[in-house]
């Protein structure tokens, strides 16, 4: 089998390409990423020395995805992902590469007849309509009450049919009209592709910032120094999200890589669910003990633009249709982030620690 994956030299495209070589040492993995996400360029010799191919290209290049020639899969990973993209008032890189770079690989797997993953996101769900999910403080987190309900949501977390209308930021709305664009696909082209809605994923080779990737962030901080602040929401670190570990990721890539019924599905939410979550107070005390170090947190009381309290997937739909289920919890993503962070500070703490 040959497999392209795009955005192959990210967080979740390096981990996904070399876990896939590892298993199935026999298949050809190709990674393609033009080297946008600042510490991408250290997945270069990982991947060489993981037997994974390298192709230096961009998405929104047709030309470049065809120069990687024929392959069979293509998970999508490539992506500006942060949902503050475009707020600095440039909308076209995040535009150009979530939506018509997503595209270009769309008609690149159709011309070669091959399968796609698609990661999607949780940010597909508008901004507004989670921000007025009814949550009450309780101990150093926001909850919804276990017997509490709405249309699409539950104390499960969010599900697919959580209605869709209102903004969402530039981030989600490139990833929806992806998926929109992909079930025209589907329908039309008969193309063969899995659409996965992903709440915050996490886990070593992360380049954790402000704006994408706070798990990694926080343990980089507590571990190399630097500052960190509970922004938002009175800015007591009461904001949960799902966090789910790229190993379950890969897990559930795997099974849906090998069913081919999956393909024909329609999006699925996958995350960590209510099990796997966090807010940023629970965080700290994670990476305190996880670290031995404790640093000061700043607080910022005002709110972000697009940001949200809360967010957990419902993945119940996932697990139905595959049996998967996340295997590992917080305090395991914790310290494989630490034990990396660990053992290649050399390299990590010109990127992650202190600007
Ligand atoms: N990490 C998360 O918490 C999370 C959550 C939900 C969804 N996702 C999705 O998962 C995918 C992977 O995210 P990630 O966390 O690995 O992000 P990442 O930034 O670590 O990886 C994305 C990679 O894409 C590359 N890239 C950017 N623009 C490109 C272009 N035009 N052409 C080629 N390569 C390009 C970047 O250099 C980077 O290496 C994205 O689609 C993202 O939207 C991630």
């Amino acid at each position: 089998m040959r497999v392209l994956v795009s955005g192959g030299a990210g967080f979740v495209g390096s981990n996904l390409a070399l876990a896939w070589k590892r298993d199935r040492a026999d298949d050809t993995v190709t990674a393609l990423d033009n080297l946008r996400r600042r510490g991408s360029e250290l997945a270069l010799t990982r991947l060489i020395a993981g037997g994974v191919a390298f192709c230096h290209g961009d998405i929104r290049l047709a030309g470049d995805l065809a120069d990687t020639g024929k392959f069979d899969l293509l998970i999508e990973c490539s992506a500006e992902p942060s949902v503050q993209a475009g707020y600095d008032g440039a909308p076209a890189y995040v535009v150009d590469t979530n939506l018509t770079g997503t595209i270009n690989c769309l008609n690149e797997a159709r011309k070669h007849g091959a399968a796609v993953i698609f990661l999607s996101t949780s940010r597909v769900y508008p901004i507004a309509r989670l921000a007025a999910l009814p949550l009450a403080p309780r101990g150093q987190r926001l909850t919804l009450a276990p017997d509490a309900g709405g249309p699409g949501w539950s104390a499960q977390g969010v599900a697919e049919d959580f209605p869709l209308d209102g903004a969402r930021s530039l981030y989600g709305a490139t990833k929806l009209a992806s998926e929109l664009i992909i079930e025209e696909y589907r329908a039309m082209y008969g193309l063969k592709v899995v659409i996965d809605r992903c709440g915050v994923i996490a886990g070593p080779w992360q380049m954790g910032k402000v704006d994408q990737g706070f798990v990694v962030l926080w343990a980089a901080r507590h571990l190399y120094g630097g500052a960190l602040a509970y922004i938002g929401y009175g800015g007591h670190g009461h904001q949960v999200r799902d966090v789910l570990h790229i190993g379950d990721l890969y897990d559930l890539v795997r099974i849906q890589a090998g069913d081919p019924a999956a393909f024909g599905a329609g999006v699925f939410n996958v995350g960590g669910g209510a099990a796997v979550s966090t807010s940023l107070a629970e965080l700290t005390e994670l990476c305190r003990t996880a670290t031995g170090r404790r640093i000061a947190i700043a607080t910022e009381p005002a709110t972000r633009a697009a940001d949200i309290p809360f967010y957990v997937s419902d993945h119940r739909r996932i697990t139905a249709a595959t049996g998967w289920r996340p295997q590992r919890d917080m305090t395991r993503i914790v310290g494989d982030v630490v034990d990396w962070l660990n053992a290649n500070r050399a390299v990590l703490e010109p990127i992650l620690g202190a600007p």
